[in-house]
Order: structure tokens, then sequence, then C-alpha cells
């Protein structure tokens, strides 16, 4: 009994002086001494059955001081190769009933997040929302996920972001994470959109991220989807990751790459002049019943432009209407693609709801050669079935 009480209070000498002695090393290596007093491990990498090195999985040899780039991550989280190596030197066990899946590979996948291509941009201290113009944009694994703290099923647990009123606190909602460099940053590319101005809740419609949509009745919705929830088993808010995301279905989830152009889970044909099908608008086939889209029962004039014409010029996305985020502007998402959808002959891009019960507005535009709306409004492509339905009065 006493010699097992001895050889226990040896071994709890034994690791207290480890522990201590790691802890000169790291209050040695950083200078921020009183960050590393107060830096305790917790969550998925603090199971030292699954890393018995704790710290030192991450830091050490000459990047004990780690940068934030990605190789201090990829060594578990990228290849078999890597994650061989990191087990043969004792840094990681593999435990559960599932290894680690690779994250790089989905990275190298052609629309990413560009981790693995930009380096030396990130700064331990930095402000997110980026306030500088013309900083470099970037995007590394610590920028979403604190290795320090992450959790299973809370993946970026501890990651600080700006909360309405400038107030800062922690992430709970994913969207506010993303929101972090694609909503108010001041270096945001020219091509690229503040999300929150697409997806607030005083905007005539969105997609209900943030809150619950406007729209009360969308006739199309799959289930579980609706719009207002009213029982338990119903959803009525989405999120970011329903749209973005591995292109494989049995890949590591989260926004990392995909396959499919704009980071997408699924299929979206953006351009027009392609037929219609299944897998062309997949992405919103996940949520909207395609038949009822097809079968009219919302906008009379779905099928006709969606589908296109028997030997005519292919089917209209539903891109070149909607916005998959939402519309600033008008009700049902909508948004035109102002790259084929133009003024008409009076000047006119508009689009005018009739309220959601009447099933009826009307378009004043100009799409692929036809007029919309405009005061004797013509085809220029002579088509007589195309402009039939918006005709003079253009009315749909
Ligand atoms: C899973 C990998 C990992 C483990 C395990 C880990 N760290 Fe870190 N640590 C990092 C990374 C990556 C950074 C850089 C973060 C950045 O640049 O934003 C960092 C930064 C730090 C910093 C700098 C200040 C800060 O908060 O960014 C301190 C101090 C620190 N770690 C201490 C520790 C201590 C002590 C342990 C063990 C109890 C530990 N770390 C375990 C990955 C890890
Ligand atoms: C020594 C190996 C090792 C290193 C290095 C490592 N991790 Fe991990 N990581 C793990 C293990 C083990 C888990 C738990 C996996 C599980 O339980 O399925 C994990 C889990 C995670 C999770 C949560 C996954 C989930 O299931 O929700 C995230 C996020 C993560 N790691 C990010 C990082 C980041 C970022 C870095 C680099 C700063 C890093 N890891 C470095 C081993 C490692
Ligand atoms: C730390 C910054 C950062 C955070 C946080 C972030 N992103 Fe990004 N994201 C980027 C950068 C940088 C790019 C590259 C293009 C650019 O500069 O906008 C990008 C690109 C994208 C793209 C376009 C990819 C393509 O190939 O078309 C999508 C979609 C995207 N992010 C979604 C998200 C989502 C969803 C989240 C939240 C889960 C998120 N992002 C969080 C920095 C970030
Ligand atoms: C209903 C599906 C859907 C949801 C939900 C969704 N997106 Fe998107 N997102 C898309 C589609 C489709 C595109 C490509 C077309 C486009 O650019 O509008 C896209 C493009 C993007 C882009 C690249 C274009 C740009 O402006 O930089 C970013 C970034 C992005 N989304 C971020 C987000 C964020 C952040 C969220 C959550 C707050 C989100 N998305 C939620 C469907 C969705
Ligand atoms: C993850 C599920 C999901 C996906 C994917 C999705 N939607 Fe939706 N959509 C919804 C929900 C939920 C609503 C109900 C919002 C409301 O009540 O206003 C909705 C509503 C709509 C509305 C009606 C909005 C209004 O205010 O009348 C349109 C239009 C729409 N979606 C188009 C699309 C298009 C186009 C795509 C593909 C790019 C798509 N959706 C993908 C879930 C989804
Ligand atoms: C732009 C933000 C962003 C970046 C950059 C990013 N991740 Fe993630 N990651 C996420 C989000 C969001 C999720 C959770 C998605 C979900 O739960 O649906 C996630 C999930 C994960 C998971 C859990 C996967 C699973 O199937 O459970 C791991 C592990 C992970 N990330 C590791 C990494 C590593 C390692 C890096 C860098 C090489 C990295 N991430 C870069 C946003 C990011
Ligand atoms: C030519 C423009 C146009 C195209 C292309 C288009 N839509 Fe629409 N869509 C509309 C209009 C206008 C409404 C509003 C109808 C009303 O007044 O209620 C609408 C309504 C909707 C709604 C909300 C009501 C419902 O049916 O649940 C959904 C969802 C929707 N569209 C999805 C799609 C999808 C998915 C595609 C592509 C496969 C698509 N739309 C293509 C113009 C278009």
């Amino acid at each position: 009994m006493k010699i097992f009480k001895l050889f226990n209070n040896i071994s709890w000498l034994l690791s207290v002086t480890l522990c201590l002695a790691l802890g000169v090393a790291v209050l040695f290596a950083f200078s921020g001494e009183a960050a590393a007093k107060q830096k305790k491990l917790t969550g998925v990498h603090a199971n030292t059955s699954a890393m018995p090195t704790s710290c030192r999985a991450c830091h050490r040899g000459m990047a004990i001081a780690v940068s934030g780039e990605e190789d201090s991550c990829l060594t578990c989280h990228g290849s078999v190769y890597a994650r061989d190596q990191m087990i043969r030197r004792g840094h990681l066990k593999p435990v559960g009933s599932a290894p680690l899946l690779d994250i790089e590979n989905e990275l190298k996948k052609p629309y990413n997040h560009p981790v693995l291509a930009v380096k030396g941009v990130h700064r331990k201290i930095e402000a997110l929302p980026e306030e500088v113009v013309n900083a470099a944009r970037h995007s590394e694994c610590v920028d979403c996920h604190d290795p320090h703290v992450v959790e299973k099923e809370r993946p970026f647990r501890g990651i600080k972001g700006k909360r309405v009123g400038n107030f800062i606190g922690e992430v709970s909602e994913e969207y506010e994470l993303c929101y972090l460099c694609h909503s108010e940053s001041a270096n945001l590319p020219a091509n690229s959109t503040d999300k929150h101005l697409e997806f607030k809740t005083t905007n005539p419609s969105y997609h209900p991220v943030e809150g619950e949509g406007k729209n009360t009745f969308v006739i199309s919705l799959k289930k579980p989807y609706v719009g207002q929830k009213q029982k338990p088993n119903q959803v009525s808010q989405i999120s970011c990751r329903d749209c973005h995301g591995s292109d494989d279905l049995d890949g590591p989830k989260g926004p990392h790459g995909s396959n499919y152009p704009g980071l997408l889970v699924l299929n979206y044909q953006m351009d027009d002049g392609y037929s219609e099908s299944e897998q062309n608008y997949a992405l919103c086939y996940k949520c909207h019943e395609r038949s009822s889209i097809l079968a009219n029962e919302s906008f009379p004039y779905h099928a006709l432009h969606v589908q296109g014409q028997v030997g005519g010029q292919g089917g209209t996305s539903c891109f070149t209407c909607h916005d998959a985020h939402g519309s600033p502007q008008y009700p049902h998402l909508i948004k035109f693609n102002t790259d084929v959808v133009f003024e008409n002959l009076d000047g006119k891009l508009e689009y005018d709801a009739a309220g959601y019960s009447a099933r009826h507005g009307s378009c004043m535009l100009n799409c692929h050669d036809v007029d919309h709306g405009s005061q004797g409004a013509t085809s220029t492509s002579g088509t007589s079935t195309t402009t039939a339905p918006f005709g003079v009065e253009g009315v749909y």
C-alpha cells in the first residue's frame, strides 16, 4: 500500500515537474508570459489519450511559437502519410472509430478557402473584419478554429466575432464567423458583396439564415422545411453550411473546398442556355420540390423560363431572376443577373410584386432580346410564345 502511494506521489511529482518544464519552455518561447500562463487546453485537443504530447503536438521544434499557418494542423488533419508520421512520433494515437479526415485534400479542390495559397498574412493579433482597404485577403485554419478550445460539434468555439452594436463576443452562430470576412471587411474583393446586407431580416426577402423568412407560404418547400415554424420537427431556418461546403457527402464537413463553383455542396448551373435537369439545379432542388417549380405552382411561367422552349434557346437559370442569399430590393429573392437582363424599351428594369397571395406580379425588363412590360413591347427574337405571357401589359 505504502509503496504504491509513494509510487503514485512520485509519478505525480514527475508529471508536475514535466508540466512546469513545458510551461517554462512555452513561457520562454512566447514573450507573452501572461498569455502562456493562462493558456489551457480544453476540448478535442486536450484529450491526452489521442494527443499524448499535448502542447508539443503543435508547438515543437523550430516552430514552438507557431505562426498560425496550416502546417501545424495538416500534420494530423492532412494526408494519411503525414498522419502516420505523427503516430510514429507519438504525437497522435488513433482513438475512436473513425480516422481523422483529410482537410488538405478539400483545400486543393478548385473552389476553396485560400488556406494553402495565402502565406504570411494572418497575425495572432489582427482586427477582423479587416479595417484596412488594401490589406491582403486571407483565411487560415486558426481564423475559423481556435485549436486550444475547439470542441466536437462546436468547431468555432473560442473565435471572437463582431456582434450587433459593435459588441465583441464569442461566435455562436456559423454566419457570425463568416461575417468576420464576408460582411463589413474593408478589403472585400470587387466581385464580392456584404453578406449581412443580403441576409438581414429587414430586407423584403432573404433566405432564412439570420432569422425566419418573410414569406409564410413557400409552396415548393420540401419537408421538413417551412416558412414559419409551428411544430418541433419543422425547420424554418437554414445556415451557410446548407449550401456551402464539401461536394463529398462522406468528406469532412465545413467550407474547406468543393468541386462545384461557388464552393457549393451541390451543383448549381448559373449560366443561361442549358436544359433543365435535377442535376443542373440540384442545390435548389435540395429544399424546393422540382415538380412544384415545373408545375408553376407559384410563378405561372417558371417552367417556360427554366425549361426554355423545345428547339429554342435553352433554359433560363434560377440565378437570372433569384439571388440565393437575399434581395435588398424585392420580395421572393428577386434580383436580376444584370449580365443577361437589361432595361426594356422604356428604360426600365423593375419587378413589381403583387403581394404574397396574388401569385402575380409584373416585370419591366429586357432579357435575351425579349422585351417585358414596355408600352407596345414586341419580341425582337420573333418567338411569339416567349412574349405572350408578358405581352404589352407585362403582367404575368
Ligand atoms: C492543436 C494544436 C495546438 C495545441 C495542442 C496547442 N497550441 Fe498553442 N497555438 C497553436 C496555434 C496554431 C497558435 C497560433 C494562433 C494564431 O496565430 O492565431 C498557438 C498559439 C499559442 C500561444 C500564443 C498566444 C495565443 O493565444 O495565440 C500560446 C501562449 C500557446 N499557443 C500556448 C499553448 C500551450 C501552453 C499549449 C498546451 C497546454 C498549447 N498552446 C497547445 C496551436 C496549438
Ligand atoms: C496531433 C494531432 C493533431 C494536430 C496537430 C491538430 N489536431 Fe485537430 N484534432 C485532432 C484530434 C485527435 C481531434 C479529435 C477528432 C475526433 O474526436 O474525431 C481533432 C479535432 C479537431 C477539430 C474538431 C473536429 C470535429 O469533429 O468537430 C478541429 C476543428 C480541429 N481539430 C482543428 C485543428 C486545427 C485548426 C489544428 C492546427 C492549429 C489542429 N486541429 C491540429 C488531432 C490534431
Ligand atoms: C478569415 C476570413 C474568412 C472567414 C472567417 C470566412 N471566409 Fe470565406 N473566404 C475568405 C477569402 C479570403 C476567400 C477568397 C475570396 C475572397 O477574398 O473573398 C473566401 C471565399 C469564400 C467563398 C467563395 C469561394 C469560391 O471559390 O467561389 C465562399 C462561398 C465562402 N468564402 C464562404 C464562407 C463561409 C460560408 C464562411 C463561414 C462558415 C466563410 N466563408 C468564412 C475568407 C474568409
Ligand atoms: C440557399 C443557398 C445558400 C446559402 C444559405 C448561402 N449561400 Fe452563399 N452562395 C450561394 C450561391 C448559389 C452562390 C453563388 C452565386 C452567387 O454568387 O450569388 C453563393 C456565393 C457565395 C459567396 C461568393 C460570392 C461573393 O459575394 O463573394 C460567398 C462569399 C458566400 N456565398 C457566402 C455565404 C455566407 C457567408 C452564407 C451564410 C451567411 C451563405 N453564403 C449562405 C448559395 C447560398
Ligand atoms: C437548405 C434549404 C434551402 C435551399 C438549398 C434553398 N432554399 Fe430557397 N428557401 C428555403 C426556405 C426555408 C425558404 C422559406 C423562407 C421564407 O419563409 O421566406 C426558402 C424560400 C425561397 C424563396 C421564396 C422567398 C420569398 O420571400 O418568397 C425563393 C424564391 C427561393 N427559396 C429560391 C431558392 C433558390 C433559387 C435556391 C437555389 C439557389 C434555393 N432557394 C435553395 C430553403 C432553401
Ligand atoms: C473559413 C473558415 C474555415 C477555415 C479556413 C477552416 N475551416 Fe475547418 N471548418 C469550418 C467550419 C464552419 C466547420 C464546421 C462545418 C459544420 O459543422 O458543418 C469546419 C469543420 C472542420 C473539421 C471537422 C470536420 C468534420 O467532418 O467533423 C475539422 C477537423 C476542420 N474543420 C479542420 C480544419 C483545418 C485543419 C483547417 C486548416 C487546414 C480548417 N479547418 C480551415 C470552417 C473553416
Ligand atoms: C424568369 C424569372 C425566374 C426564373 C428563371 C426562376 N424564377 Fe422562381 N420565381 C420567379 C418569380 C417572379 C417568383 C414570384 C412569384 C410570385 O409572385 O409569387 C418566383 C418564385 C419562386 C419561389 C417561391 C415560391 C415557391 O414556388 O415556393 C421559389 C422557391 C422559386 N421561385 C424557385 C426557383 C428555382 C429553383 C428556379 C430555377 C430552377 C427558379 N425559381 C427560376 C421568377 C423566376
